[in-house]
C-alpha cells in the first residue's frame, strides 16, 4: 500500500545549481524558487551556507534567502556545513536548515573534509543552537546505497548514522543514492534496516538517477511507508564531490507518477514544466524530466 500523500522537497536550486559549471545569476535563482514556490511545492531547498571556497556556486546565499517571495505555508530550508554556516544562515533569515552527513569516511572526507564522527560532532553543535532558538533541522545521510570511492555501503552503517540523527533531533532525515546506483532491492534491504531503529515517518528518500533507476527506487520506498520524497526540476543536479552523478529524480516525473496513482501532493504539474522550462532555457540545456520532454498527451 502507497502513502495517500507524499510529501515533495524541491532540491533543484540547490542540488542542481551547486553544481553547474558556470555560475548562475542570483536573480535567475530566486525566479526559479519563486516559480517553484507558485508551482505549490511545499518545501523549497533554497541554498546552502557552506564555504564558497568549496562550492563557488553558492556563494550569494544570503542574497537568494532575502531574495525570494516566502510563500505562506512553504519551507525554504537551507545547508549548513558547520556552526558558522548556521549562524550566518539564521542572520539571513533561514527557518529551517538541514545539516548533511554520510554512510561513507571517504565521502565525508571529500565533501566536508572531516571524518564522520567529526561531521557529527559538528552536526550535533548546530543541532543544539537551533534548539536554543527554535529552528527545525533536517539531516541528510549520503552514500546510502553505494560511494564513489568506497563502492558498497551496509545498510547497518546507514542504520547507525541516521539513527545517530535521529537521537540527535533531526525531525526528518533524508536518506541519498548520491551517487544514483541502487536499484530496487537494495533499496529494500537499505530502508528494512534504517526503518528498525528509526520510525517511517521521520524518513524522506533522495535519489538520483544516473543509471535511470531513481524513480523505481523510489516506488519502492513509497511502498515500504515513506511518504517523503526529494526530487529535483527538469532533473537538475548533481553532487560536485561525486563525479559522474548526474541528477535528482525530476520533480515532473515524480509529480507525473504520483497523480497516477491517486496520490496527492498539492502541486500543479502545469506550473512546475514551466520552472523547468525556465530554468533550462537559462541554463541553455535540455531538461532531464521525461514528462517535460513527452510530446504525447493522454
Ligand atoms: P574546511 O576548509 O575544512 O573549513 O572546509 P575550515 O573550517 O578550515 O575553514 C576554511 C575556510 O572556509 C575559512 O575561511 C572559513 O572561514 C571558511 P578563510 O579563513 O580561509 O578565509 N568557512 C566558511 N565560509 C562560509 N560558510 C561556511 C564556512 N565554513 C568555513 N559555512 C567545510 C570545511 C565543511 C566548510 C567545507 O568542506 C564545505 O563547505 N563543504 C561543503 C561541500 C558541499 O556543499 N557539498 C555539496 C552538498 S552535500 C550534497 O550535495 C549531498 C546531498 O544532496 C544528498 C545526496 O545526494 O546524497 C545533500
Ligand atoms: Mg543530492
Amino acid at each position: 500500500t502507497f502513502p495517500k500523500q507524499v510529501k515533495i522537497v524541491e532540491v533543484g536550486a540547490r542540488d542542481g545549481l551547486q553544481n553547474e559549471k558556470n555560475i548562475v545569476p542570483t536573480p535567475t535563482k530566486i525566479k526559479l524558487i519563486d516559480m517553484l514556490s507558485e508551482a505549490g511545492l511545499p518545501v523549497i531547498e533554497a541554498t546552502s551556507f557552506v564555504s564558497p571556497k568549496w562550492v563557488p556556486q553558492m556563494a550569494d546565499n544570503a542574497e537568494v534567502l532575502k531574495g525570494i517571495q516566502k510563500f505562506p505555508g512553504v519551507n525554504y530550508p537551507v545547508l549548513t556545513p558547520n556552526i558558522k554556516g548556521f549562524q550566518a544562515a539564521v542572520a539571513a533569515g533561514a527557518k529551517e536548515v538541514s545539516i548533511f552527513g554520510a554512510a561513507s569516511e571517504q565521502f565525508t572526507k571529500k565533501n566536508t573534509n572531516c571524518s564522520i564522527d567529526e561531521s557529527l560532532q559538528r552536526a550535533d553543535e548546530i543541532l543544539r543552537a537551533a534548539r536554543a532558538a527554535g529552528i527545525p533541522v533536517r539531516g541528510y545521510v549520503s552514500c546510502v546505497l553505494g560511494c564513489p570511492y568506497e563502492g558498497k555501503i551496509s545498510p547497518a552503517k546507514v542504520a547507525e548514522i541516521t539513527k545517530k540523527m535521529y537521537s540527535m533531533g533531526c525531525y526528518e532525515i533524508s536518506l541519498g543514492d548520491t551517487i544514483g546506483v541502487g536499484t530496487p532491492g537494495i533499496m529494500k534491504d537499505m530502508l528494512s534496516a534504517v526503518m528498525y531503529d528509526v520510525p517511517v515517518a521521520a524518513l524522506a528518500v533522495h535519489c538520483h538517477d544516473t543509471y535511470g533507476q531513481a524513480l523505481a527506487n523510489t516506488l519502492m520506498a513509497l511502498q515500504m511507508g515513506v511518504s517523503v520524497v526529494d526530487a529535483s526540476v527538469a532533473g537538475l543536479g548533481g553532487c560536485p564531490y561525486a563525479q559522474g552523478a548526474s541528477g535528482n529524480l525530476a520533480t515532473e516525473d515524480l509529480v507525473y507518477m504520483l497523480s497516477g496513482l491517486g496520490i496527492h501532493t498539492g502541486v500543479n504539474l502545469q506550473k512546475l514544466l514551466e520552472a523547468g522550462a525556465f530554468i533550462c532555457q537559462a541554463l541553455n540545456r535540455k531538461t532531464c524530466s521525461k514528462v517535460a520532454q513527452a510530446t504525447c498527451k493522454l
